[in-house]
């Protein structure tokens, strides 16, 4: 009777090669979980760049504090609202007003000045031409 006739020795031989499969198996689920699961948050502060969302600053004039205004004033609407309209700095802020009281824009804080120094230097009224609508005329009693 030569070895590997041996009953006892065949049956050592399959559990071997059940084992190392049944450990393959294992061994391939770990890594399956750890790249599914794992690895993909492992560095999720590292912002990518494909998830920075660029503010739209479509049509706003190049100058100092598009930036700001691109962030804060195209998030409810398009920049073309802003690029349509033209006021001054008084104008500006009585908008910036209205939608705070009715359009729940937050309190830009500092950026105020910064948006206003913007929009009163790139969307003034156009001067020439045509006369500005008048505005917050304070009327005075004629005497008689
Ligand atoms: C929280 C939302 C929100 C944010 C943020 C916001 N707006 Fe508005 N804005 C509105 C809404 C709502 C309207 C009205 C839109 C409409 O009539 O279709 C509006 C209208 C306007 C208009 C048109 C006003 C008019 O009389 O026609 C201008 C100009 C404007 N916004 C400028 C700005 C500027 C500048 C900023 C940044 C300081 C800004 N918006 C940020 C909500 C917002």
């Amino acid at each position: 009777m030569s070895e590997s006739s041996n009953p006892l020795e065949l049956v050592r031989k399959l559990l071997s090669v059940i084992y190392t499969v049944l450990g393959l198996i294992v061994f391939a689920g770990l890594i399956l979980i750890y790249a599914v699961y794992i690895e993909p948050y492992e560095n999720s502060d590292v912002v990518t760049e494909t998830e920075i969302v660029k503010p739209d600053v479509d049509g706003l004039v190049e100058g100092e504090g598009r930036e700001v205004v691109a962030t804060n004033c195209t998030v409810c609407h398009s920049a073309k609202l802003i690029t349509q309209n033209r006021a001054t700095r008084e104008g500006w802020q009585n908008m910036i007003r209205w939608m705070q009281e009715t359009q729940n824009l937050w309190q830009l804080g500092d950026n105020e000045v910064v948006i206003l120094d913007y929009l009163e230097k790139y969307y003034a009224p156009e001067a020439k031409g045509r006369r500005q609508a008048l505005k917050n005329i304070e009327w005075y009693e004629l005497e008689d």
